[in-house]
C-alpha cells in the first residue's frame, strides 16, 4: 500500500510514557506553561540508498520514534508496513495514526488479546519472505532489538535501530548515555553515545545487538 501526503505542520508534539520525576513533571504542565527545548539533538534514521519496501518493527513504546520516520517515508511515497508487538492489548498504541498515514499495520501481543498472538519477530520472519529487499526499522526492549538484528543479519537485510537511553545533557558531554560498540572490550574499551551519535544506530555497530549481551 502506498502511503498518503501529508499537510505540513507548525507544531510539535510529544508522546511519553510517565515512568519517572521528570515525566511526572510533564505530566502536570497546564495549558500556557512555558517549557524550553533544546534540539533537534543526535542523529535519526537515514533514509539514503533505502529502496521503496520498508518494515518499521517497534516494541510497546518504541513505536513513538517510528511514527515521525513513517511521515517521512509517506511523504516520499514508499511502502510501508508496521508490525507492532506487546505483551498485552494495553501496549499497543496509536496504530490508528499509522494507518491515517496509509501505513498498513500488523499487532501482535504475547496473550493475545489483540492480534496475532505470539512475538513480532515471528513476523518480521514471515515479511521478510516476501519483501526480501526491505529495509527495517526498529525500537523496543533490547532482547527484542537483538532477535530482530539476528533475523535481518541472516535475511541479510539493512537494519537501523532507535535506543531507548537515559539521558542527562543530550549533547555528549555526561557520558550517561553510552553503550559498548561492537569492537568494544575490557582492554580496549569503545562506547556510542546514544544523545549524539545516535539514538538510531547501524545495528551492526552495536555489541548488545552483535553479541547479544544485554546488560
Ligand atoms: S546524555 Fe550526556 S552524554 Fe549522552
Amino acid at each position: 500500500m502506498l502511503c498518503t501526503e501529508l499537510p505540513e505542520r507548525d507544531f510539535v508534539e510529544l508522546i511519553y510514557k510517565v515512568v519517572g520525576a521528570g515525566t511526572t513533571m510533564m505530566s502536570e504542565l497546564k495549558n500556557g506553561d512555558p517549557v524550553e527545548l533544546l534540539g533537534p539533538l543526535g542523529e535519526g534514521f537515514s533514509l539514503e540508498n533505502q529502496g521503496g519496501n520498508h518494515l518499521l518493527v517497534a516494541g510497546g513504546i518504541g513505536l513513538v520514534p517510528l511514527y515521525t520516520l513513517a511521515e517521512k517515508l509517506c511523504q516520499r511515497g514508499d511502502s510501508v508496513r508496521l508490525l507492532m508487538g506487546g505483551r498485552t492489548r494495553d501496549d499497543i498504541l496509536a496504530i490508528t495514526e499509522f494507518e491515517r498515514l496509509g501505513v498498513e499495520t500488523y499487532v501482535s501481543t504475547d496473550d493475545g488479546s489483540l492480534g496475532e498472538q505470539g512475538l513480532v519477530t515471528a513476523v518480521l520472519s514471515r515479511m521478510l519472505n516476501s519483501f526480501a529487499d526491505a529495509s527495517v526499522y526498529a525500537c523496543g526492549p533490547v532482547p527484542m532489538l537483538a532477535a530482530v538484528r539476528t533475523i535481518c543479519h541472516a535475511a541479510d537485510v539493512n537494519l537501523q535501530v532507535s535506543l531507548e537511553a537515559l539521558m542527562a545533557c543530550g549533547i555528549g558531554a555526561c557520558l550517561g548515555c553510552v553503550v559498548p560498540s561492537k569492537d568494544h572490550s575490557e582492554k580496549q574499551p569503545d562506547y556510542l553515545c546514544t544523545c549524539k551519535q545516535g539514538p538510531v544506530f547501524d545495528a551492526e555497530a552495536l555489541a548488545a545487538l552483535v553479541n547479544e549481551v544485554f546488560t
